[in-house]
């Protein structure tokens, strides 16, 4: 199902048969540098099986992000609920096979994400929860519009930014 397009880009439900694309960008350590770790194809087609029961539950989640020029699979963008201090927050996420970095495709996603939550949604609040040294990340918040909240421990042991945006 298609959720959003963009000038570049189309975000589309992930679906099992992306496993394979997206567990090659898992793999490489430089996408995920500030993630706890690389994932393996099994991790991957584990979290795309999360994927898909999210989209039956909340009805979103985070999509596939589809190249438009070269009809490639280059990542995964869109919506992830999170806890942050013990507040229920939905997160914007963001994560492209770097060969596709520094074109403005994440900043294109992440618009398209923001406007469906607030839009299609109806929600008010949105965040990103980002490492401090994730430089790149930080830059495309502040280009979807939001701004430096605070400091916070999340559960997988790590101190992020958050980054917010009201309607
Ligand atoms: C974060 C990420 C999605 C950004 O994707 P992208 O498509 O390159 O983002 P954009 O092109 O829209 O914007 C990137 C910005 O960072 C800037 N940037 C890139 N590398 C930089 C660096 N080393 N130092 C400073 N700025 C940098 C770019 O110049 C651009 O800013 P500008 O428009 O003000 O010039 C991509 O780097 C990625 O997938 N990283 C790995 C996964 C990840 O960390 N995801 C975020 C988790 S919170």
């Amino acid at each position: 199902m298609i959720v959003a397009e963009t000038p570049s880009l189309i975000l589309r439900y992930i679906t099992l048969d992306d496993v394979d694309e997206l567990a090659k960008i898992y793999a490489d350590p430089v996408v995920m540098k500030y993630f706890p770790s690389t994932r393996t194809y099994e991790e991957t087609k584990l979290q795309v099986e999360w994927f898909i029961t999210w989209y039956e539950k909340y009805g979103f989640g985070l999509w596939a992000t589809i190249h438009k020029a070269d009809n490639k699979f280059i990542g995964r963008c869109g919506l992830i609920p999170q806890i942050v201090d013990g507040k229920k927050e939905l997160e914007i996420g963001y994560l492209l096979a770097k060969e596709y970095w520094n074109r403005g495709l994440a900043t294109e996603a992440a618009i398209a994400s923001r406007d469906y939550a607030f839009e299609q949604l109806g929600y008010s609040r949105l965040i990103s929860l980002i490492h401090r040294d994730n430089i790149p990340s930080q830059k495309v918040a502040l280009k979807v519009g939001l701004t430096y909240e605070k400091d916070s421990w999340i559960s997988w042991e790590m101190m992020v930014r958050v980054y917010a945006i009201h309607k």
